[in-house]
């Protein structure tokens, strides 16, 4: 079996959840802390030895490329001004990955996006990373799905245990123990958004994914699904029908939606709070805030 190397990072969706910051900046330009959430991932997926990303943007999407490109007048600006931590951090987006760009020409959904990386994947394995579901720097989650992926030549995907009223939002797993192996579930059905009746299991797919070549041929064949949308989930459900096997790896922790308001606040409250420099500080403020309310 070839070593993981290749990923994809889907970042054409429109981000109507974070209107309006969305307007103007793409959603994955928006900051967790000090950096992009799009960062975060590209910085996830080279951590875990994926440093050949694909890049899926649409139209207003260049903020993207930019981040990750050098900067030469701003470089040199720093220079001049001796603001060496400053040039450190911005040359440093230019080395994380190697990273191309594809585009999605019209919003069709997440399994349509993935596909527009199939030429870059070449018939390979590859990770998907949903940019929106920022990590904690930390968590080993990509780095054990790949190293389950290694051991089993099979797409694993994470999955995480939500409350039965937020079922509905994600992907949901029905699973079945794997015989000998505790890290492991196999995955038996999966469904995109099932209402709270047709959901299978409370484990929903948390933006990480490792996924064999099948997934490409199988969404070649996908028909538009929940919400109008040709979806991921569809794909993998129709490997799953096909027999090949396909597996979960449920984790309980360190996972921020930064797609809606509420979970890009916690993630900057964590994030902050892990920070050895603002920690102390914001802690704190935090403190005085609550005491104020
Ligand atoms: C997407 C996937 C869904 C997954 C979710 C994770 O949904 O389609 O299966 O559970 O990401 O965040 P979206 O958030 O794009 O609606």
């Amino acid at each position: 079996m070839t070593k993981l190397t290749k990923a994809v990072i889907p970042a054409a969706g429109w981000g109507t959840r974070l209107l309006p910051a969305t307007k103007a900046i793409p959603k994955e330009m928006v900051p967790v802390l000090d950096r992009p959430a799009m960062q975060w991932a590209v910085e996830e997926a080279a951590a875990a030895g994926l440093s050949d990303i694909c890049v899926v943007t649409s139209r207003a999407k260049s903020a993207i490329e930019d981040h990750f490109d050098t900067a030469p007048e701003l470089e040199a600006a720093l220079e001049r001004r001796s603001k060496t931590e400053a040039l450190e951090a911005v040359r440093r987006t230019a080395t994380l990955a190697k990273l191309h760009y594809t585009r999605q020409a019209s919003a069709l959904g997440l399994g349509h996006a993935v596909a527009q990386a199939a030429e870059h994947i070449a018939g390979e394995a590859f990770a998907v990373l949903l940019p929106d579901v920022v990590m904690e720097p930390s968590s080993p989650l990509l780095r054990e799905l790949v190293s389950a992926h290694g051991r089993t030549g099979a797409s694993v995907l994470a999955l995480i245990e939500v409350e039965p009223e937020e079922v509905s939002s994600y992907g949901c797993a029905a699973v079945e123990p794997v015989p000998g192996d505790d890290s492991l579930v196999r995955i038996t059905g999966i469904v995109e958004k099932p209402s709270p009746a047709e959901a299978p299991s409370r484990l929903t797919v948390a933006g990480r994914y490792v996924l064999t070549p099948a997934i490409m041929e199988a969404l070649r064949r996908t028909e538009p699904g929940a919400g109008g949308e040709i979806q991921l989930t569809d794909a993998i459900e129709a490997v799953v029908d096909s027999d090949e096997p396909v597996y979960g790896h449920i984790f309980d922790s360190g996972l921020y939606d930064t797609g809606t308001a509420l979970g890009l606040i916690e993630a900057n409250v964590a994030f902050a709070l892990a920070d050895p420099q603002l920690g102390p500080a914001v802690r704190k403020m935090l403190k005085e805030q609550s005491a104020r309310e």
